[in-house]
């Protein structure tokens, strides 16, 4: 024993210093996933990437034409500068009506030419909206991990009365049945599959054998001369494999930094993001729970974000979504950060710096923390987050 752990010692210190584990490139799958396994992710990338026309089903409604027509920097899976709308109606102090009955709360932007010849080029915002929003498109690498974390971690980090007095509340999301929501911006959606199949209908107006009647044009049913493929337009097998490639989707590589300064700097920036409370909201790691695919099973995600709601001020506030009040955001996830170009819920800010001062509400007293830093702290901080 004693023998083994000398000669591991004097290989460290011949090397210089432990082998760093190898990374997944961007839009790779997860280590360690089974032949099996990654023939379903390459199955699923290529209906990801698939574009759909009016003759394979596209619309009648739709905002664009693939999974990958949105979801495409820097590879397939990432995000874009596309965005959408929502709509819906609130009526405080907390009931939210997503407005299902008159097509919310995706209202789609596109309308295929058999559509467009009956007058129609979008979907309205419902007359009883109450706010409309744009969301930007998130990059979705590493969801399977995000996908796998049980509830009972993320309602363990809650503090709806803020009983530490830290200020940050956090409050976990709910669906209309119930089930604890984590996807969308809003944490409506609850688990990954739900957002995949669901994206079809709403995002591309392909119906699924999970959906298989066509989104309304604000609650009026498409006129059927419109809508000449017949339901469902993909296959079950198809939407499965979506979610196995969104699955196994690796998350982004974080970046490496060699030069002794600058790692010291990256490390100063890190602890920073602990003192000034950005990891209060943006908790560094979560646990996965017990999956049947090893690569899922018990694992370590470093997502950056608790999965909860919080209230970042009126200025950010857009719409309501399940329980979140308009100005109630999931923390984004910041896994991956380096690879955006744009941010916030509507991808409104151009840069990091300009995300972090615009949080307000219960974001409030970490952005003051963040603006009040000597240069060179948040410089330290930009930099540390340039690596994840
Ligand atoms: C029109 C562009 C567009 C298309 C097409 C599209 N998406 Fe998205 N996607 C978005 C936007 C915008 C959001 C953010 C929605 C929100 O915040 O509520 C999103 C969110 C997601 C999320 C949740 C991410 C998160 O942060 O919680 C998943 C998963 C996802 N999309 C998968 C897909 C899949 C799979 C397809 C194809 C079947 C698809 N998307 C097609 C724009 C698009
Ligand atoms: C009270 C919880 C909370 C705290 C504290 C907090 N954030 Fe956030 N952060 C959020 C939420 C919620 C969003 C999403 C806001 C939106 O989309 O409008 C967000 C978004 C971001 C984004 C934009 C990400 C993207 O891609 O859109 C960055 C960057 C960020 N936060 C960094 C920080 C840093 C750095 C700190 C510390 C100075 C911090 N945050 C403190 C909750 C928090």
């Amino acid at each position: 024993m004693k023998k083994f752990v000398m000669v591991s010692l004097s290989l460290m210190l011949f090397s210089g210093c432990p082998p760093e584990p190898e990374q997944p490139e961007p839009g790779e799958p997860l280590a360690g996933l089974s032949t099996d396994e990654l023939t379903r992710f390459d199955a699923g990338r290529a209906v990801f990437e698939r574009i759909f026309t009016p003759d394979d089903g596209l619309g009648p409604l739709f905002n664009s034409t693939g999974c990958v027509s949105c979801h495409n920097q820097p590879v397939s899976g990432g995000s874009s500068a596309v965005t959408e709308v929502h709509a819906t109606k609130f009526e405080p102090p907390d009931f939210c009506d997503p407005l299902f009955q008159e097509g919310g709360p995706v209202i789609q932007q596109q309308a295929t030419p058999l559509l467009q010849d009956q007058g129609i080029e979008k979907e309205e915002i419902p007359p009883s909206a109450t706010s409309q929003a744009l969301r930007s498109t998130p990059p979705v690498f590493g969801f399977g991990l995000v996908d796998g974390i049980p509830d009972s971690t993320i309602l363990a980090n809650q503090d709806p009365n803020d009983m530490d007095n830290d200020g940050i509340s956090g409050r976990a999301n709910r669906f209309i049945d119930g089930r604890l929501g984590k996807f969308g911006r809003k944490a409506f959606i609850p688990t990954l599959f739900d957002f995949n199949a669901g994206a079809f209908p709403l995002e591309q107006g392909i119906t699924t054998p999970f959906q298989p009647a066509e989104e309304t044009i604000n609650g009026t049913p498409v006129p059927p001369e419109t809508d000449p493929v017949p339901e469902p337009e993909v296959t079950e097998e198809d939407v499965q494999a979506v979610d196995d490639f969104v699955r196994f989707l690796a998350p982004l590589p974080r970046k490496r930094v060699k030069d002794l300064s600058e790692k010291k700097e990256v490390e100063r920036g890190e602890k920073l993001f602990e003192d000034i409370a950005c990891a209060s909201c943006h908790i560094p790691s979560m646990q996965t729970g017990p999956s049947e695919v090893p690569a899922l099973n018990h694992q370590t995600v470093f997502l950056y974000s608790d999965l909860l709601l919080h209230d970042m001020g009126s200025d950010l506030a857009d719409v309501c979504l399940g329980l979140a009040t308009p100005s109630e955001f999931r923390t984004e996830l910041l896994m991956g950060l380096r690879f955006r170009n744009q941010f916030l819920h509507d991808g409104s800010a151009g840069t990091v710096e300009e995300a972090i001062e615009r949080h307000a509400g219960e974001g409030e007293a970490s952005r003051d923390a963040f603006t009040d830093l000597p240069e060179k702290d948040k410089q330290a901080l930009l930099k540390f987050l340039d690596t994840i």
